[in-house]
């Protein structure tokens, strides 16, 4: 593998987009350089004449990619617990020892091992622990009442949240994503935490066409608000009644669109919640 790279002005920022996203590229990144007003862009490459020819055009140096043993990494990863409500604590740390040594410290908590991987979901992205803690306070509600309660993740990631759903007493729990790879994932980590019945598969949510009268306690969806958007009916009406539907992974400039929507098809208010330039909702049903 091989990374084009190349330290560019934030005025330069939207050609290099431009010309990434119109090659249709997804294998770009451009990141802000720390106590600077630079921006680097990289390109992962497998073709060495793709590489040199990006560097003839737009200058840059093309360098091979250092080979790392990400799992052993991860396994003996440093970053600090994340915590959700009283409740959880997610670490990205898989080496077993370590998990028993985390849980004997916090007896209490449940501990989540969600290692860095190529999917979305470790946690500490404003999105994803929005939707763990309104998943948490449903779960401790239907805990409080002694009530059964189902869950389906739309676009599962790294599986968080239905593990985390399965790990907080949900009694049937399934999720799905259109990326093959974020099902092994899901898998692993499902391994990873000892779990065992969480139903995951393959599935593109604009073809999703559960049986007729199938509905789920709670569904969860962190997803763009132009995924969403033309699905929200259908979602909606997947929620049973007294459940719960939590929506996440929309810009603030987006927000609005999810609002219209929601209201054209009947749904009710929201509860809302903004971090950052991110809004989430929960919509409950009556
Ligand atoms: C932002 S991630 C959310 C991951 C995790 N649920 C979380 O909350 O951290 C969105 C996920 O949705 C998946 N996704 C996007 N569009 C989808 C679609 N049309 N059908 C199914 N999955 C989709 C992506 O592959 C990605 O894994």
């Amino acid at each position: 593998m091989l990374v084009w790279s190349k330290i560019i002005s934030v005025n330069e920022k939207s050609f290099v987009e431009e010309r990434f996203l119109s090659m249709a590229q997804t294998n770009a990144v451009i990141k802000r350089l720390s106590g600077s007003q630079k921006l680097q862009v990289e390109v992962y490459l497998e073709n060495e004449n793709e590489a040199q020819g990006l560097k003839k055009e737009l200058g840059g140096k093309v360098n091979k990619l250092e080979y790392k043993n990400w799992a052993n990494i991860n396994a003996s990863s440093n970053r600090p617990l994340i915590k959700i409500r009283d409740k959880i604590l997610i670490t990205d740390n898989s080496d077993s020892k370590e998990l028993k040594k985390i849980k004997i410290r916090y007896p209490k908590k449940i501990v989540i091992s969600i290692p860095a991987a190529l999917a979305f979901g470790t946690g500490d992205h404003a999105t994803t622990s929005t939707c763990l803690r309104m998943l948490v306070d449903i779960a401790k509600d239907h805990q409080k009442k002694k009530k059964q309660w189902s869950l389906c993740d739309i676009g599962l990631g790294t599986g968080i949240l239905p593990i985390t759903a399965s790990l907080m007493g949900a009694f049937k729990v399934e999720g799905f994503d259109f990326d093959p790879e974020a099902l092994v994932i899901a898998k692993r980590n499902m391994v990873i935490n000892s779990i065992d019945d969480i139903n995951i598969y393959e599935q593109d949510l604009f073809d999703w066409s559960p049986k007729r009268g199938k509905t789920w306690n709670v569904i969860t969806a962190n997803i763009f608000a132009n995924v969403l958007n033309p699905n929200l009916k259908k979602i909606w009406s997947l929620v049973s009644q007294n459940g719960h539907l939590l929506l996440s992974g929309i810009l603030k400039e987006h927000h609005d669109s999810i609002l219209k929507n929601a209201k054209n098809n009947g749904l009710p208010i929201p509860e809302l919640y903004c971090k950052g330039k991110w809004v989430s909702f929960k919509f409950n049903k009556c």
